[in-house]
């Protein structure tokens, strides 16, 4: 496959759904509304949850976008090839518009035809149905059409083919289409997701919203069918750049060979450590950026917990003099600038506040643990 930059990428997406009348939509903010129970933008159809439930939306019935995005349930995964607490969701929707036949017929274009992934390498899941609801054989069939082989079509379970955002809202069944990673390059005859998910990596998920699970756990149908799809973008880099993790991507690759450089350490010898800090730096960076301060609650508090990881990491690869440190955060934010649009100087100012902040903290816990440890020994005790 040949491979593509993430700025390509995101061209030829943007390209292709404005093809097929979509309008982009602004992104939202990382930091999620009062009213939400979320304290981050989770997902890119969380701003989308009214629209999808039949409120009208000003922008139309077709729309697509790319959301940021911020999850750390899995904040202590991060480090390994694929984890990150700040990630870009690629998303399509149809708003009471076209269905499962178009949104699967335009996933496959897409990627066979606008990404020349080779469609040998391709196999997809879809609901295998229960009391909720039947069988999804219009997926199926959407598919053979669309021109994946019966063989690399799986029907799966309520646990892998419905999506909600949670207990509560919009959701539905799913078909989620995967990209072969197995040693060989193509799959042998009979490998498919069922039989055969370790050699699959999910690239991109096509949800069917048309029911509403109330806080009761019913479920009612929506006045419209909607199409909710979402594609991991560093995921993609990744599939696309034929890299083993989502960290060799052109996402990381400028920010950890400064690393490298400004630490005279390999990436390579201290892989978990580097990945850490670009993960939390650049999401440090988005969420100041979005308007987060550190704080002792809720959304601050996480950002705060990110900013001294972050730091606390960096600081066991060496130990930075403050000028070094004021230097080093903007060569940081150099290299993660084709990101958005930063505003470096208030995102410098809070990240380096929070920084000597925490500097005090472990000098004060150092001295703490000095005098703690001088008086037992004063008192006789042996302490090491
Ligand atoms: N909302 C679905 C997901 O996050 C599709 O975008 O997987």
């Amino acid at each position: 496959m040949q491979s593509l930059t993430s700025q390509e990428i995101r061209q030829r997406r943007s390209d292709f759904w404005t093809s097929k009348q979509h309008v982009n939509l602004p992104e939202a903010s990382l930091i999620a509304d009062k009213e939400s129970t979320a304290l981050f933008n989770v997902a890119g159809m969380q701003p989308l949850i009214p629209y999808l439930a039949g409120k009208e939306h000003p922008l139309g019935h077709r729309l697509f976008n790319i959301q940021k995005c911020v999850r750390t349930v899995d904040i202590d995964e991060v480090g390994d090839s694929s984890h990150l607490t700040f990630f870009e969701m690629m998303g399509n929707w149809s708003l009471g518009d076209y269905f499962k036949q178009e949104a699967i017929q335009w996933s496959y274009e897409f990627l066979v035809e606008k990404l020349n992934f080779d469609p040998r390498k391709l196999a997809v899941t879809v609901f295998e149905g229960n009391e909720d609801a039947p069988r999804d054989e219009i997926a199926f069939e959407a598919w053979k059409k669309a021109g994946l082989p019966e063989e690399r079509i799986s029907f799966l379970d309520a646990k892998n083919n419905r999506w909600s955002p949670g207990p509560v809202g919009p959701c539905g069944p799913d078909t989620e289409i995967y990209y072969r990673v197995g040693e060989s390059e193509f799959p042998p005859a009979g490998s498919n997701v069922k039989t055969d998910e370790d050699n699959w990596l999910e690239i991109w998920n096509n949800v069917f919203m048309e029911f509403y699970r109330d806080e009761k756990g019913e479920l009612t149908k929506l006045s419209q069918h909607n199409v909710d799809t979402g594609m991991g973008f560093e995921r993609m880099c990744k599939v696309m750049q034929n890299k083993e993790s989502v960290y060799e991507t052109d996402l990381f690759t400028p920010f950890l060979e400064m690393l490298e450089k400004n630490t005279r350490l390999s990436y390579v010898d201290n892989k978990r450590r580097f990945r850490i800090i670009a993960d939390h730096l650049r999401t440090s960076f988005m969420l100041i950026n979005d308007g987060l301060t550190p704080s002792n609650l809720g959304a601050g508090y996480v950002l705060r917990m990110i900013i001294r990881r972050a730091y606390y990491n960096l600081f066991l690869l060496k130990k930075f003099s403050q000028s070094e440190l004021d230097l080093f955060v903007s060569k940081a934010l150099e290299s993660f600038k084709g990101l958005r649009d930063f505003d470096e100087l208030t995102i410098k100012r809070v990240l380096l506040a929070e920084i000597a902040q925490f500097e005090k903290t472990l000098a004060n816990g150092e001295k703490n643990l000095n005098d703690f440890l001088n008086k037992l020994e004063a008192q006789g005790e042996k302490v090491l």
